[in-house]
């Protein structure tokens, strides 16, 4: 079973932070939730246990707790910020609320290095966020670190049991990362050795136990998550997957024959069982006059369900016993909806990349990039042969092309927005600014706008580039694109495109604007 560091989530912003700390040091970290049991760790592979910060007081009402046998000495653990506070509280100590909370930097002097706190200087920086303290440490816990405000800014049984007031999961905490491998490698002696390799024979065996001589179907959209679910559920099980790709015909220039000629190529990349469908026809024509931008996401939803659930079917006709349905969601898809105090299950959001897939299917759901981050899935995918180009491309609507024409939609004006589309990202790619963004295309608007060209007057299309900045997609900043790079861009576009004949470029952040036009 792989060794793993269980993050126990008490509701803090930076629960998932740990995580990524946790694996950039090569060691597999996974959230739980607060009410998770120590038979549920053991079971779970768990070596050591990290309890995360949370905006609660121990002593409000409902305060997330804690199974004391968790801390009874059986596992290494770390307490930060109110999983310190958590910890005084149940092994018997007191925590106090400061009336004041302290928030920001703060000079940490390190009373005792021992193994956490090795390697580091006698006062360092460190983030607080917190509003109690704890007044009494337990039996057999004693200082190891203080501030000017706090007597205890660190804990330690002298073992394996610390904690920490302080957040050294944050950048704001210049040496944190440090104190986290400490704890890792100094006080759990874990191993550094989860590699994406590692992660991709651990997951091939897994796919081969879930499915074992049943046969599977995954939707293939073109994306990084389900190129990479596809490719490694392939290595596992072969041709007993077929992958459907459903060209919409909302696609960017090349896409389908990208798609199809990596994943469906007789020969190099990872080989495929590839059914492409080509249902631009269908789509077109349900979308024929529909401005309303719900609307357009409506149609393509429904529609792609329908031409998705004719494939499976003639699949499952041909091929009885098809009984897996492969999904690409990734770790941040997953949500722990389990608040702190609450009893709930997780509730888990299986995103795709359309409109979702059908609900009656009686297929069961294959997720193996499920507790992976963005970045990883990248690492696996490399790992599995998937070419760049489609390991860092900028994520697409699933609603594609039809939400980037402002108003109805056709044939014609897909063709003029795809090459404009296409020349905009080019450019990027040769100036080296296409991964410095998180998400660049064109958009037709239904502008027209009076130019001239030779001695001609015209009354073409107006094109907006778009090219944003942004950490999670819920907030963005237009990207600061350099001047000559947007008038290569405009001058080909206006150059190339025949019925474009002014670019501009869109200034607006999200909120108040999104990054799709509609
Ligand atoms: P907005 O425009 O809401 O977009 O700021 C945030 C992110 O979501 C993508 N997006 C969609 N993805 N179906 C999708 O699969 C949709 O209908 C859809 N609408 C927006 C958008 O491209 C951006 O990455």
């Amino acid at each position: 079973m792989r060794p793993t560091v269980a993050i126990v989530d008490y509701g803090s912003q930076y629960t998932q932070v740990i995580a990524r700390r946790v694996r950039e040091s090569r060691v597999y970290g996974e959230v739980f939730p607060h009410d998770v049991t120590p038979a549920e760790l053991a079971a779970r592979g768990v070596v050591a246990v990290i309890l995360s910060g949370g905006p609660a007081s121990v002593y409000d009402e409902g305060a997330p707790g804690i199974d004391p046998a968790i801390l009874d000495g059986r596992w290494p653990v770390l307490g930060i910020c109110y999983g310190m506070q958590l910890m005084a509280h149940v092994l018997g100590g007191e925590v106090v609320a400061e009336g004041k909370r302290e928030y920001g930097p703060a000079t940490v002097t390190i009373d005792e290095h021992g193994a956490l706190f090795d390697g580091l200087a006698p006062r360092e920086r460190a983030w607080m966020s917190h509003g109690d303290s704890v007044q009494r440490l337990p039996p057999g816990f004693r200082a190891i670190a203080s501030t000017g405000r706090l007597a205890t800014a660190a804990m330690s049984d002298g073992a394996k049991r610390f904690g920490v007031q302080f957040h050294p999961e944050v950048a704001h905490t210049p040496r944190g990362g440090e104190v986290l491998r400490n704890f890792l490698f100094r006080v759990c002696a874990v191993r550094g050795d989860w590699t994406a390799a590692a992660f991709v024979d651990e997951a091939v065996r897994e796919i081969q136990a879930e499915i074992g001589d049943g046969h599977a179907i995954c939707a293939l959209s073109g994306g990084v998550d389900s190129a990479v679910a596809a490719s490694l559920v392939a290595r596992a099980i072969g041709d007993r997957l077929t992958c459907v790709f459903v060209d919409t015909g909302l696609m960017r220039a090349n896409e389908a024959t990208e798609v199809v000629a990596t994943f469906g190529a007789p020969e190099g990349g990872p080989r495929l069982r590839l059914v492409h469908v080509d249902a631009a026809e269908r789509f077109l024509s349900r979308l024929s006059g529909v401005e309303d931008p719900e609307g357009k996401r409506a149609i393509v939803g429904e529609e792609f369900i329908r031409v998705f659930e004719g494939e499976v079917a003639m699949i499952a006709r041909a091929d009885r016993r098809l009984d897996h349905i492969v999904h690409g969601t990734i770790y941040p898809d997953v949500i722990e909806s389990k608040s702190p105090g609450s009893k709930t299950s997780a509730r888990i959001k299986t995103h795709h990349n359309v409109g979702g897939l059908p609900a009656d299917m009686t297929l069961r759901n294959v997720e193996p990039l499920r507790r992976l981050f963005k970045d990883e899935v990248r690492r696996v995918g490399a790992e599995l042969g998937i070419p760049g180009d489609i390991l860092w491309r900028h994520p697409f609507p699933g609603p594609g092309l039809a939400v980037r024409i402002v108003g109805p939609v056709d044939r014609e004006k897909l063709d003029v927005l795809r090459c404009a589309d296409a020349i905009f990202l080019e450019e990027l790619r040769a100036a080296d600014w296409y991964r410095k963004v998180a998400q660049a295309f064109a958009v037709l608007t239904p502008v027209r706008s009076v130019g001239v060209q030779g001695d001609f007057r015209t009354y073409g299309h107006l094109v907006a580039l778009r090219a944003v900045t942004t950490d999670d997609f819920m907030t963005a900043d237009w990207a600061r694109l350099p001047y000559d790079l947007l008038e290569r861009a405009s001058s080909r576009i206006v150059n190339e495109v025949p019925s474009v004949n002014r670019v501009v470029y869109d200034v607006s952040s999200k909120p108040p604007a999104t990054i799709e036009w509609e």
